[in-house]
């Protein structure tokens, strides 16, 4: 099987598992994080196979949406990987990138690093930024059944791995907690260059959205 017929194939596979997500990791997420890692890997030398598959499956399963079982995402592209017999390495690989990439595994020390993570781990936060990445905070907010916005409830700075995975607070609260860090976070040049623009255009909706909600 060559480059072009896996990708195929795995999109086939990725949007039929995905037909019933949520909005923010839905198949459009999947196609922007798939789209921005191909930008990313056009200026660094890396594997372009692994990177599009481990874009495409990154959230194939979510352990937020399966009562936190960290293994299920690794484990559900292993399986569908190995039903189209890629080779062990890449889907070794792929597993790996994905166990790595969220946020969370952010709180715990990167035991894991290579070019492709590298790459898709930008192409999913930049996901997180920008006009975007107010979108899906809204939305995810909404399908928690949380406040946009609650003036008395601060944003949590220290939030622990525990805490940030059972947060209900106000969605406006997570800009402080998780959006607005992820200029710092980025690894590659192109993903930090693309980053900067969406963090200004967050901090000026930000500006607007309290002029908007303080009165005297
Ligand atoms: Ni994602």
């Amino acid at each position: 099987m060559d480059h072009a017929e896996i990708i195929t194939k795995t999109i086939r596979f990725v949007k039929d598992t995905l037909k019933n997500a949520e909005g923010g990791h839905d198949w459009w997420h999947i196609y922007r994080v798939w789209n921005n890692a191909k930008l990313i890997a056009e200026t660094e030398s890396a594997n372009l196979l692994i990177v599009e598959l481990a874009a495409l499956l990154h959230d194939i399963a979510d352990s937020k949406f399966n009562n936190g079982d960290e293994e299920i995402g690794p484990a559900t592209a292993g399986n569908y990987l190995r039903s189209i017999g890629a080779d062990e390495e890449t889907t070794l690989q792929v597993q790996q990138i994905i166990r790595h990439l969220s946020f969370k595994s952010g709180f715990d020390e990167q035991v894991f690093n290579s070019p492709e993570l590298a790459i898709v781990q930008d192409a999913d936060r930049l996901d997180a930024m920008g006009a975007i990445g107010i979108a899906r905070t809204f939305s995810y907010g909404g399908f928690k059944g949380r406040e946009i916005y609650n003036p008395e409830i601060e944003p949590d700075l220290q939030l622990s791995k525990e805490g940030y995975k059972n947060s209900t607070a106000p969605s406006v609260n997570h800009f402080y907690e998780k959006l607005l860090l992820l200029k710092d976070k980025m690894n590659t040049p192109t993903g930090r260059q693309l980053a900067q623009q969406r963090h200004e255009f967050m901090e000026a909706y930000l500006k607007q959205f309290y002029l908007e909600c303080s009165f005297k």
